[in-house]
């Protein structure tokens, strides 16, 4: 059946990692490679959708027909989707790093002859999905992703509720998937209504799907 539309809805699309720095030169990230994120962007674009696409640093392309926002860090990221409530749905797909440098160097840390290495120490980064769940200005439709290696099921419906979610797209991400950084994608879908599972897709396909059940979801609030 032909997807409904989302002409006149907006939407907050968050993909690929973050970069969170060390020093000038030095930064820890994660394998993300944006691929599903900027698909979904572009899937909701073309069911008329108004979307805005918070990236991380990625080498993909920029999706056609969808405005682009780039950024680096978490904090980065938080604040550029924080200003731009409310909108109608968010997807919150980027690989966010849950822990940045507490305090970063201004200049590059120089390795220094029979010293002991540097400690690094971490703080905690904001939760973007969880701030948009629980926003005065929540979307109507919050959708996150986990991506698990272990009880997918189980973890996708604890964060539904930690994260003030509507959906949750869960995938497994052992290396021997191949997802993360892939073409492919097989996911379930968890929500209070249950859980669906999908066969094995592309990226592009599991964005198509998950664009028509956003706007049936959104019909039907
Ligand atoms: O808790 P976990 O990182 O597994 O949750 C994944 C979901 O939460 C994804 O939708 C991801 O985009 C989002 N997330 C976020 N900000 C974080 C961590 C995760 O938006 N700091």
């Amino acid at each position: 059946p032909e997807a409904q539309s989302l002409q006149g809805r907006t939407a907050i699309v968050t993909s690929g990692p973050t970069h969170e720095p060390i020093d000038p030169v030095r930064y820890i990230a994660n394998r993300s490679s944006g691929r599903q994120g900027h698909a979904i962007a572009a899937a909701l674009a073309r069911l008329g959708a108004d979307v805005t696409l918070v990236s991380g640093p990625v080498t993909i392309p920029d999706p056609a027909g969808v405005k682009v926002v780039h950024v680096e860090r978490a904090e980065e990221m938080r604040d550029a989707v924080i200003s731009r409530l409310p909108v109608d749905i968010a997807v919150m797909v980027a690989a966010v790093a849950d822990w940045r440098v507490a305090s970063s160097s201004d200049q590059k840390i120089k390795k220094q002859a029979g010293e002991a290495p540097p400690p690094l120490l971490l703080a905690e980064n904001p939760d973007i999905l969880s701030d948009v769940g629980h926003h005065g200005s929540r979307p109507r439709l919050v959708v996150g992703f986990a991506a698990e290696t272990q009880d997918v099921e189980q973890n996708g419906l604890r964060k539904l509720e930690r994260k003030g979610a509507d959906l949750i797209v869960a995938n497994d991400v052992s290396p021997q998937t191949g997802i993360m950084g892939g073409t492919r994608n097989r996911v379930k879908i968890i929500s209070r209504q249950g859980v669906e599972d999908w066969p094995d897709l592309t990226k592009d396909e599991v964005a198509d799907r998950l664009g028509a059940l956003v706007a049936e979801r959104l019909a039907g609030l």
